[in-house]
Formats: structure tokens, C-alpha cells, sequence
């Protein structure tokens, strides 16, 4: 296994090439992440400017696996910034490049996730993803609980109706 680092992606014009090729390439393998294949480079690239401006609101932080320089993966947690929701952050955009795919990343990746989400002070996370998505059992192993499931829910990237999971985790 790669000795991966994880740190925060900066928006170096390397850095979110890294990132459009991931979330292009994770759309194309059928992940669910918000998009239809194919995902333009335009839409791509639109999608990663407006979440790193975010980051740089200190709305969000966009964390990434670094094999060297090479990008290996990504995960978003969103802090929650309704007044009533201080303790509340949300994870989005889990994706492992194809290439290093079954190594630990994604796990990686939610550990430090949820390190950041204690440092903020968030306690209650939660998230969604397909049904039929590989992260299923990856959350439910990470201690995620199962909220319930939403029948057609969205589309897959290649156009079928595909149901949806939500999970929560307290980490107090
Ligand atoms: C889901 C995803 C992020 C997993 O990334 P990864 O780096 O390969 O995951 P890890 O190596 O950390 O694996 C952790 C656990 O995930 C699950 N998992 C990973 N790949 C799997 C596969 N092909 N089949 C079944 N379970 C799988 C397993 O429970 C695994 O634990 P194990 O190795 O002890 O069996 C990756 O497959 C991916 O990017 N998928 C497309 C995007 C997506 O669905 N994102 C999540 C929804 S937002």
C-alpha cells in the first residue's frame, strides 16, 4: 500500500485538474456523486471552483490522499451553517481513483474526515449515497447508521432511477 498523505486541496490550477480528472473518471465508472456521464471538463472544473471557494469561506473542507503529488482520492465535509445546526457537518463526494481503488483510501480518508469534524467542534454527521454504491458497507464498517432509504431517489450517471441511503454517526 502507497504511504498516502492526507491534507487539505489547495486551488493550485494542478490541484483542481487532479480533482476534475477524479470526478470525471468517478462518473464514468458509474459512481453517483451528482452528475450524468459524460461530465464535461467545464462542468467539472465549475463544480470544484464554487466548493473550493467554499473552502475557502472556511465553509467546507476538501480533503485529499496524495500518493507524491498524485491525487488518490477525496472526501468533502461540509460544516452545516444553519444557526440551529452548529454540531451538524455533512460528508459528500467520497471518491477513490479507479488506479488505487481497494487500498485503504476512502477509509483514510472518512478517519481524517471525522478528526477534522471533532476539531470543528461538529459532533452529528451524516450522509447519502446510492444504494447499489460499493461505500455502503464502508460506512456501516466506519459505525454509520442507517437512516432509511429512499426509493428513486436520482439518477445514476448513466440515466437510471437508483434508490438512495442516508446514515448518520454521533461522535460524542
Ligand atoms: C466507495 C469508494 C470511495 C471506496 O473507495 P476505496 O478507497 O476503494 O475504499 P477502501 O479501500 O477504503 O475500502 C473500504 C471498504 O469499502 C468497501 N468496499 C470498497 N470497495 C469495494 C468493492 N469493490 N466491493 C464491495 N465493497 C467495497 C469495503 O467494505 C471495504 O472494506 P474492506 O477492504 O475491509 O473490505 C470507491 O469505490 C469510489 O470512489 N466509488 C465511486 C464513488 C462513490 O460511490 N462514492 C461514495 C458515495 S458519495
Amino acid at each position: 500500500m502507497a504511504p498516502f498523505t492526507i491534507r487539505p486541496v489547495s486551488s493550485s490550477p494542478a490541484q483542481i485538474i487532479m480533482l476534475c480528472n477524479l470526478l470525471i473518471e468517478t462518473v464514468a465508472s458509474g459512481g453517483s456523486v451528482s452528475f450524468m456521464h459524460p461530465l464535461e471538463l467545464q462542468e467539472a472544473d465549475a463544480f470544484w471552483s464554487a466548493a473550493l471557494n467554499s473552502a475557502t469561506q472556511g465553509e467546507r473542507t476538501i480533503l485529499g490522499a496524495f500518493d507524491g503529488d498524485r491525487l488518490a482520492g477525496t472526501v468533502s465535509l461540509v460544516l452545516v451553517q444553519t444557526p440551529n445546526q452548529p454540531h451538524r457537518a455533512e460528508i459528500s463526494k467520497l471518491m477513490t481513483s479507479v488506479d488505487y481503488r481497494g487500498q485503504g483510501v476512502a477509509t483514510l480518508l472518512m478517519q481524517a474526515a471525522e478528526t477534522l469534524a471533532r476539531e470543528h467542534g461538529r459532533t452529528h454527521l451524516m450522509l447519502d449515497t446510492a444504494s447499489d454504491s460499493n461505500a455502503v458497507s464502508l460506512y456501516e464498517k466506519l459505525g454509520f447508521q442507517r437512516a432509511g432509504e429512499i426509493p428513486d431517489f436520482a439518477l445514476n450517471p448513466f440515466g437510471e432511477l437508483t434508490s438512495t441511503i442516508f446514515f448518520w454517526k454521533s461522535l460524542q
